[in-house]
């Protein structure tokens, strides 16, 4: 689509968002950077490359929206079985995002935020990550949450870890463990829940990514590849998300929320 014509058609779909209704904590599985590249005969890096061209217009996207939490799967516990040239490319795009965006994401007030464990990613990206959390950590608006070196169930498994050490020094009794303070101990720690949750790629699944927070999330599908996600499949997810009634497992509403899976793109 010539860009004259795609700015047209973002225009219009901004006009019909309701900003009073704007999800609070958008999630993104930024899925299908490999296959992208494999369609066009390129090694998978270059996908990876342009998937990082696609991050920097949907954090732009959500900022100028207001989105309050935009939290992006960047590495998984799982990613590290891939071949070792494709992480070492993985674990360096951080350290290159931050070196080129950090003065601008200081300039719009957004806070970095990580959940993962940093101790086994190499030391450069763990660097330049912790100075990018120092940096904004007075910043007041849009929380940029990576998560790096993350899987949902190694989270848990290490807050119900911290929990018990707790109640082993005798700090926390058995009447404390409740479903808040499980929360307290998740690397999500003072962000709330993801209202929304989009997934690139067409794969229907949720691959180990925030597990205890998705709990009531609207999810939102479609089969672009995340190279060729564009503002436009931003904001036609937050304006489906705008359709649905969230009724958190109360009975008022009526059904709805359905699957959501794009067929456009
Ligand atoms: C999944 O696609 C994507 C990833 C594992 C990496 C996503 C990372 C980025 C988009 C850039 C991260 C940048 C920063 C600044 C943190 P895939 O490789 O699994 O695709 P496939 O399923 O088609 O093989």
């Amino acid at each position: 689509m010539p860009e004259k014509e795609k700015v047209t058609n973002d225009l219009a779909l901004l006009q019909k968002i309701d900003r009073e209704k704007l999800p609070f904590h958008v999630a993104i599985i930024m899925d299908g950077n490999g296959r992208w590249a494999r369609q066009r005969g390129l090694p998978r890096i270059v996908g990876h490359k342009k998937g990082m061209d696609t991050l920097k217009q949907i954090v732009t996207c959500a900022h100028e929206l207001g989105i309050g939490v935009l939290s992006l799967y960047a590495f998984s516990t799982e990613n590290w079985k891939r071949p070792s040239l494709e992480v070492d490319f993985l674990m360096r795009l951080p350290e290159e995002y931050l070196h080129k965006e950090l003065d601008r994401l200081i300039e719009k007030n957004i806070k970095i935020m990580v959940a993962g464990d940093l101790s086994q990613v190499p030391e450069r990206t763990r660097l330049a990550i912790e100075k990018a959390l120092i940096k904004t950590s007075g910043n007041t608006g849009m929380v940029l949450n990576f998560a790096v070196n993350y899987g949902g169930r190694s989270e848990i498994v290490r807050a119900c870890k911290k929990i018990l050490s707790f109640i082993l020094e005798g700090r926390y009794s058995e009447e404390d463990i409740t479903e808040e303070l499980l929360a307290r101990h998740l690397y999500t720690v003072n962000l709330p829940d993801p209202d929304l949750l989009i997934r690139s790629s067409g794969e229907i699944r949720i691959s180990n990514f925030m597990l205890w927070q998705l709990a009531y999330t609207e999810l939102w599908f479609t089969k672009t590849l995340w190279p060729d996600f564009s503002r436009e499949h931003f904001l036609r997810a937050i304006l489906d998300y705008q359709t649905r009634e969230r009724r958190f497992g109360n009975i008022q509403a009526k059904a709805h929320g359905k699957l959501h899976i794009d067929e456009e793109g």
